[in-house]
């Protein structure tokens, strides 16, 4: 026991700890790099369009390196784990966030779409988490948020995207395996499952009086996300604030999985 003044709020703090947030270029992403920094970690911002990550950088000053990234390729992942080892000396954060989602009736997925989907929904988070392990592992642990999506807990249809689904519920599960496989050595895997957030790749909804309809009902809030209402379940798992939370996906979803 100690006299000090208890402080909830310190644990939830980043400073001097390096995250790497992939998708930084755009939506979520782009948040999810603000927040982090905002909480005093150096960000390592990944994507494809070099132009928005280095507006960001602009936006955010040294505390933001931009690496431009294409994370279909294994040898670009690896690189960005190296420049952010680079950057900061060590690295703490790991956030999958990239991610694509086709829309097309299961009959109809082309393989080649299937596989483009599972490559980078999937399979990229689990090699840039098999990258950040011995780094993680050299300064005593770190933590991975996987961003999976409400579609890996529950069924996609009417909004018909058989890939998407099956690869943000393998990352579900995947990070529950993840968790059980490294917890004991200090390094913790957890996800977020966002609800309907507008965004680049949700932009075809927002204006469709039938899609607003369908997020409205399905929703127990009754309405989509707005942009800030990830930023406590993104800090609270990137940080020590969650150091007792393993393996969990969390839905931030105005309560569509619990009906
Ligand atoms: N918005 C929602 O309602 C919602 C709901 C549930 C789950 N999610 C999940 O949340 C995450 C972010 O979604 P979002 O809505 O913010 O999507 P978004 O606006 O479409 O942004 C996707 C991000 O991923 C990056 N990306 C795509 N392909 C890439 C590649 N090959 N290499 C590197 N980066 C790549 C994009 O950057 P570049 O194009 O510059 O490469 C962009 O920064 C995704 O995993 C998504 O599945 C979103």
């Amino acid at each position: 026991m100690t006299d000090a003044p208890l402080d909830p709020l310190a644990a939830f703090r980043l400073d001097g700890r390096v995250a790497i947030v992939t998708g930084a270029s755009a939506g979520l992403g782009r948040r999810f790099a603000r927040v982090l920094h905002a909480a005093g970690a150096t960000v390592v911002a990944a994507a494809r369009r070099a132009e928005a990550l280095e507006e960001l950088a602009a936006e955010l000053g040294d505390r933001l390196v931009p690496v431009p990234t294409d994370l279909a390729v294994d040898g670009d992942r690896a690189r960005l784990v190296a420049r952010a080892v680079d950057a900061g000396g060590r690295l703490d954060v790991l956030v999958n966030n990239a991610g694509i989602s086709t829309i097309v009736p299961a009959e109809r997925e082309a393989p080649e779409e299937w596989a483009r989907v599972v490559e980078l929904n999937l399979t990229a988070p689990f090699r840039l988490a098999q990258l950040a392990y011995e780094p993680m592992l050299a300064t005593g642990g770190g933590t991975i948020v996987n961003v999976s999506s409400i579609l890996g807990l529950v069924a996609g249809t009417p909004v018909k995207q058989a890939g998407y689904c099956a690869s943000k519920g393998g990352l579900v599960n995947l990070t529950r395996e993840l968790g059980a496989q490294w917890a004991r050595r200090g390094i913790r895997v957890n996800g977020i499952a966002p609800g309907w957030f507008r965004s680049e790749m949700t932009e075809v909804m927002w204006g469709d009086p039938a899609s607003e309809a369908y997020v409205e009902r399905g929703a127990p809030l009754g309405r989509e996300g707005a942009e800030h209402e990830l930023d406590g379940a993104l800090l609270f798992l990137a940080s020590d604030a969650s150091s007792y939370v393993v393996g969990q996906t969390l839905a931030v979803d105005g309560g569509w999985t619990i009906t």
